[in-house]
Order: C-alpha cells, then sequence, then structure tokens
C-alpha cells in the first residue's frame, strides 16, 4: 500500500497549546502522578488522526480511530483500526502508525494523536501503551480529540507509569 508518512507537516504544533481551558483529572495532590489537561486548538497532529480513522475497518464495532505519530525528525505516520472477525485478530490504530513508522526506519517518537470518529477523548488502550513505551520516552506527548477543536494531552507516563522495558528483562536474566 501507500506510505502515509507526512513529511514536515507537523514542525508547527510541537509546542502544547497555551490556551488552558480546564484542568482535569484527580485532585492536586494527585496531580504529579496523573495530570491530564485540556486544552482548545487545533493541532495539525489530530488533523491527521482524523484524516486516518476514514479508513478504519470497522464492521463489527462501528468504532473508528485514527492515529497520527510523529517521529524524532517530525515525519508523521497514521493508522486507523482494521479489525477481523476474529474479534482478538484487530489492530489498533496506534499500533499500525508505530508499525508503519518502524517500517519506514524510525525508531523514536515524541508526540502521538488520537480520534475517534465519535470525538469522545479516546486513549491509546493498555496494550497500545506498551506498544508506544517500546519507542518511546515517558515524556511522549499523548493528545486525545475531544472534539469542538478540544483536546486533552497526557504523557505516556500518566498513561503508563510502569512500564515493561529491556532493562526488566536484563534484570530478570542478572538473577538467574
Ligand atoms: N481501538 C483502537 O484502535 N485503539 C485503541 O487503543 C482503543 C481501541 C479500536 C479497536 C476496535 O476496533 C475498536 O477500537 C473498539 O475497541
Ligand atoms: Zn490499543
Amino acid at each position: 500500500g501507500e506510505c502515509r508518512a507526512v513529511s514536515g507537516e507537523c514542525r508547527a504544533v510541537s509546542v502544547v497549546p497555551q490556551q488552558t481551558v480546564d484542568r482535569i483529572g484527580p485532585s492536586s495532590d494527585l496531580t504529579t502522578y496523573f495530570s491530564p489537561r485540556r486544552y482548545t486548538s487545533m493541532d495539525s497532529l489530530v488533523e491527521a488522526a482524523r484524516d486516518a480513522l476514514v479508513d478504519a475497518y470497522v464492521p463489527y464495532s462501528e468504532y473508528r480511530v485514527g492515529a497520527a505519530l510523529r517521529t524524532a525528525d517530525g515525519t508523521v505516520y497514521t493508522g486507523c483500526n482494521v479489525e477481523n472477525a476474529n474479534y482478538s485478530n484487530t489492530l489498533h490504530a496506534e499500533e499500525v502508525a508505530v508499525a508503519q513508522a518502524v517500517a519506514d526506519g524510525h525508531r523514536g517518537f515524541d508526540r502521538i494523536a488520537v480520534s475517534s470518529g465519535v470525538r469522545d477523548g479516546v486513549t491509546p488502550c493498555g496494550m497500545c501503551r506498551q506498544t508506544l513505551a517500546e519507542f518511546a520516552t515517558d515524556d511522549l506527548v499523548v493528545v486525545c480529540d475531544d472534539g469542538d477543536g478540544a483536546v486533552t494531552t497526557y504523557t505516556l507516563g500518566d498513561l503508563l507509569p510502569a512500564s515493561i522495558s529491556e532493562s526488566t528483562l536484563t534484570e530478570a536474566a542478572d538473577d538467574r
């Protein structure tokens, strides 16, 4: 298929939007652990995620998801969910975006936007969070589309505070 890289298109959005409209999540004593922020701003990475979900193959759930992943050099790869009659074979939008980027030689990501067809602020599921952690640090910015130009941003560290990494396996091997 056609490569969906969108070179250089998203450099303008490397800064988190400044206009804070609302702060959501647990009370302030917990915000160092979990600190999503909601902004009103349109972000070209969110637009790329919205474009990608148009191609979602979702005959079973009818729930479209699109993801747009920005690599360390600013290249953007997108993905959509691809369902299967054997439900658990379903590919998630974020997995497809990661696979596209890695297959094209990229192994470092700094930002991802995720959108669903109903703009409900969907976040990457637990499995996708771990998949992202393989190629990103805790400060990966995860931008979730709340619709009407609003987004909620998280860091990957917020969403997956205790990921499994290569060092998990290395340390286990040292124990043998
Ligand atoms: N889905 C994704 O594509 N990404 C996620 O991380 C959440 C779930 C898809 C899988 C399935 O096709 C649909 O959303 C409903 O779960
Ligand atoms: Zn997922």
